[in-house]
């Protein structure tokens, strides 16, 4: 009889045993709109070894693809190397299952996970560059605190030359394909991207340190095996690559126009920006809040120079669903901008003043005080957006050189 859910063997001695989430749309404040996997790697070394478990809710598909291969109870060590409960919410109740001789973790993997669970078991710290013996083989753990959290490891597995990087180089995106390079480069470059934007852009300059560190230790990476998303083989230098591009937050001469509008007078300054920075020479995405989430702005920003930001003001606020979008935002610390606020009032008008607050504090280079108007824009007003979205293009053109 066949196993209704079967690992699948990534390498000589390594299980895919994770799980795919194919209805997630959510993720802490991302929309995730092509799920997400949560993937899990039993290593069938002398040592039987689990790295990583799943969410609560699929621990028995993870048993079931782990039986599928060897019984539970089979595994003699687990590796946990990030305590994010999207990859340990199934931990305790696999640890009374498996009831492993040693449970891995950093020194911060194990306060964090004694500090969200009462395990069974007594957690064993591993330090930076420490290895230990699976018998035929050996794995060794790499610190990448803050990569996202600041319990996050990385492990290594000499035999096959796998590394296993937790969130790093994963992405949300539920396939039936197990490799990278079963998917479009359109899909991946879409996911990936925005993976990167709304999880570890706040960290980028930690992901070049880390990337640094990689190359130093010289592994004989053969496979590269996230927590999420597809796994990488053959072609893993592209996703370093481009791990490299977005750290850097190199600008071009891209414009994030994103907006909310009440009655649609915002939603006109917003388009008259739109066509002076077009006319400027910009590469311009106008983004309407009613119908952009949030988790898109942030990615489109991953290679703009410029955001601007248009609300109408609210009793006395600016609209929910701009602060929303540039609290979020803070949050990412997003560099190398310059940018502007605008939005219409009746008659009190504090959103532009507010919106440049949270600019300066995000450390957004404004080119201008900002523009107001009232109730509906006329000519003039229209005229003054135009010449603001040229001003910027003309910034932009000094910010990115060409
Ligand atoms: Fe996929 Fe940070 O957890």
């Amino acid at each position: 009889m066949t196993d209704t859910f079967p690992a699948f063997k990534i390498s000589p001695n390594v299980y895919w045993v994770g799980v795919i989430d194919w209805s997630l749309r959510d993720f802490h404040g991302y929309s995730a709109l092509r799920g997400t996997t949560y993937n899990a790697y039993l290593i069938m070394a002398e040592k039987i070894t689990l790295i990583d478990t799943v969410k609560a809710s699929f621990k028995d598909e993870l048993l079931a693809r782990i039986n599928s291969v060897v019984p539970p109870d089979k595994i003699d060590y687990i590796v946990s190397d990030h305590s994010e409960m999207d990859h340990t919410g199934a931990l305790p109740e696999i640890i009374k299952i498996v009831r492993p001789d040693k449970v891995f973790a950093s020194t911060n993997g194990v306060k964090a996970l004694s500090e969200h669970f009462q395990l069974d078991q007594e957690l064993t710290a591993v330090k930076d560059g420490e290895r230990i013996s699976l018998g035929n083989t050996d794995l060794a753990f790499y610190e990448t605190k803050m990569l996202h959290w600041p319990d996050s490891m990385f492990t290594f597995l000499n035999q096959d030359g796998i590394l296993f990087s937790q969130d790093a180089f994963g992405m949300h995106l539920a396939t039936s394909q197990r490799f990278a390079d079963q998917i479009a480069e359109s899909i991946m470059l879409e996911e990936g991207s925005k993976y990167f934007a709304n999880i570890l852009l706040p960290y980028s300059n930690l992901v070049t340190n880390l990337l640094e560190k990689v190359g130093k230790l010289d592994l004989n990476i053969q496979i590269i095996a996230p927590d999420h998303g597809p796994i990488w083989r053959k072609n893993f230098t592209h996703i370093l690559e481009l791990y490299s591009r977005w750290a850097e937050q190199k600008p071009t001469r891209k414009a994030v126009v994103a907006y909310a509008t009440m009655w649609e007078s915002t939603a006109l300054m917003a388009r008259a920006i739109a066509e002076g920075l077009t006319d400027g020479g910009a590469i311009v995405k106008l983004m309407a809040l009613s119908a952009d989430h949030r988790s898109d702005v942030a990615t489109e920003l991953l290679d703009a120079g410029a955001l601007l930001v248009g609300s109408p003001t609210i009793n006395g606020n600016i609209f929910p669903t701009m602060a929303d979008l540039l609290y979020y935002i803070k949050g990412l610390k997003p560099k190398n901008l310059c940018g502007a606020a605008f939005g219409s009032y009746g008659w009190s008008g504090e959103a532009v003043a507010q919106m440049n607050s949270l600019l300066q504090e995000m450390k957004v280079e404004l080119v201008s005080e900002g523009i107001k108007s009232r109730y509906v824009p006329i000519k003039e007003a229209l005229e003054e957006c135009y010449s603001l979205g040229l001003k910027v293009a003309k910034r932009l053109k000094e910010f990115c050189g060409g």
